[in-house]
C-alpha cells in the first residue's frame, strides 16, 4: 500500500488553538494547582505544548492504555497498559487525550479515574471525531472537531510512525 499525507490543520493553527486552550484553562483553574494526565503516546505533544502555556502551577503524571490493533479501527477493548505513577485523590484533575474517536478508550478511563477521588476531573483534547462516538464522553475542552477520517501528526500514529509530523494530516491508502 502506498502511503501518502494531505495537511488538514497546519502547525501555526494547531498551535493558536492550543494557547486558546491553555489561556482557558488557566483562567477556569485560576488559584488551583492542575493535575494534568497525559494519555501515552499520543498525547504527548499536546500535553507539553499545553502545559508549557499555563499560566498556573501545573503537575504531570501519564499512563497508558490501548483500544487499537496496528489497523486504523478501535477494538473497543481497553487495556490498562502502565498506570499513574501518583494517586490522584483529592487532586484537581485534567485528563488529556489527542483523540475521541469511538470514545470507548475515554469512557473506560474516566470510570477508573473517578473511582480514585479527585478532587475534580475534567477532560481536555486535541481533536474530535463525534460522527464515531459510541459512547458519550463529555469533552470539557476541545481543540478541533475533525471529519471521520484517519488522522496523523501532532502525536498521532498510523502503525506508531507519523508522530513526529508537526501539522495534523490526513493518512491516505492506496494500491501502488
Ligand atoms: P476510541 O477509543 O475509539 O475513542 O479511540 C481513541 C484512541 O484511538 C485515540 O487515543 C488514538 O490513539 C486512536 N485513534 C483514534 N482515531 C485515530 C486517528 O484518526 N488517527 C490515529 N489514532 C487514532
Ligand atoms: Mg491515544
Amino acid at each position: 500500500m502506498k502511503e501518502t499525507v494531505s495537511i488538514l490543520i497546519p502547525q501555526e493553527k494547531v498551535e493558536e488553538r492550543i494557547q486558546q486552550l491553555a489561556d482557558e484553562i488557566s483562567r477556569d483553574y485560576a488559584g488551583k494547582t492542575i493535575h494534568m494526565i497525559g494519555i501515552l503516546k499520543g498525547s504527548v505533544f499536546f500535553v507539553c505544548e499545553l502545559a508549557k502555556r499555563m499560566t498556573i502551577p501545573v503537575t504531570m503524571d501519564f499512563m497508558s492504555v490501548s483500544s487499537y490493533g496496528s489497523g486504523t479501527r478501535s477494538t473497543g477493548v481497553v487495556k490498562l497498559i502502565k498506570d499513574l505513577d501518583d494517586p490522584i485523590e483529592g487532586k484537581d484533575v485534567l485528563v488529556v487525550e489527542d483523540i475521541i474517536d469511538s470514545g470507548n478508550t475515554l469512557s473506560y478511563l474516566l470510570e477508573n479515574l473517578k473511582s480514585r477521588k479527585p478532587a475534580s476531573i475534567k477532560l481536555t483534547t486535541l481533536l474530535d471525531k463525534p460522527e464515531r462516538r459510541e459512547k458519550d464522553v463529555y469533552v470539557d475542552y476541545q481543540g478541533f472537531q475533525i471529519p471521520d477520517e484517519f488522522v496523523i501528526g501532532y502525536g498521532l500514529d498510523y502503525d506508531q510512525r507519523y508522530r513526529n509530523l508537526p501539522y495534523i494530516g490526513v493518512m491516505h491508502l492506496s494500491e501502488e
